[in-house]
């Protein structure tokens, strides 16, 4: 189980280590990122250098409970506070962030806030010019990832707790707009929240399996890619998934 090994089980799907007291210093973690980040770059990951240099600067392991908080740079989603909730694992940031395009000035939408880590990454990325706004369900999730925000200072960040299957209208459009769990279909207001030339990713299941799902919204029509497999946390609200 060593880092950057991506651990998953084709049978149990991911592996999640058990709880232990953390025991990491800062410095440690810091040189976990830095390797991290080489590894993302090695593997085809990570190219942009804006995303890059989020993933540098932004400490992962704030984000992430203290009985988990030593595996922050493992390839392996741990669990957060709130019903089924993870942060993903690290390489999911750069392979939603780079099709997605994700630049200087976006205006960003997020639809599962999760931890706040890929929130903090986003804001790094748009700068002081771009705006996000990140939107959870789970009460308990959102108020974990609220504190850890404003623990690093992250202010200016819209924050909502509700359904984002609905969107948030009241500053569309949205140049990109990113989906953190896995849905049957892409919810209608998040394509009509999309600006035009604007780009969503997106976890969809699809004949049994989850494809990550890239939408480019033109005037006249949406253009559709798959960029490949991935296994997320069902989306919840009127779009969700059912689980009966
Ligand atoms: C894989 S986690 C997100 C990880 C997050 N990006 C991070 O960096 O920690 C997916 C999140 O989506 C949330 N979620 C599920 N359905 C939702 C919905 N309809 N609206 C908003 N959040 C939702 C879950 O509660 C969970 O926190």
């Amino acid at each position: 189980m060593g880092d950057g090994q991506i651990i998953f089980d084709k049978n149990q799907g991911w592996v999640i280590p058990p709880p232990k007291e953390p025991a990491k210093s800062k410095e440690e973690f810091k040189k976990e990122r830095e390797e991290k980040v080489r590894w993302l770059i090695g593997h085809g990951y990570l190219r942009s250098e804006r995303i890059k240099d989020a993933m540098l600067k932004v400490p992962r392991e704030d984000f992430i409970p203290p009985l988990y908080r030593d595996y922050a740079y493992l390839e392996v989603p741990l669990p957060l506070p709130g019903e089924k909730a993870t942060i993903s694992c690290p390489h999911s940031y750069p392979l939603f962030y780079e099709p997605l395009g994700l630049d200087k000035d976006h205006k960003f939408l997020e639809v599962g806030l999760g931890s706040g880590y890929g929130t903090a990454l986003a804001r790094e990325i748009v700068g002081l010019e771009g705006l996000v706004v990140s939107i959870e369900i789970d009460p308990l999730t959102f108020e974990f990832a609220r504190k850890n925000l404003e623990n690093l200072g992250y202010r200016d960040i819209i924050l909502v707790k509700g359904d984002g299957g609905l969107g948030y209208p009241d500053v569309s459009p949205y140049d990109r707009i990113c989906i953190t769990a896995a849905c049957i279909e892409i919810p209608p207001p998040l394509i009509e929240q999309l600006g035009i030339g604007g780009r969503l990713i997106a976890p969809v299941i699809e004949h049994g399996v989850q494809n990550l799902v890239l939408l480019e919204k033109s005037e006249k029509r949406i253009i559709k890619k798959v960029i490949c497999e991935v296994l997320y946390i069902p989306l919840k609200g009127r779009y969700g998934v059912s689980e009966e």
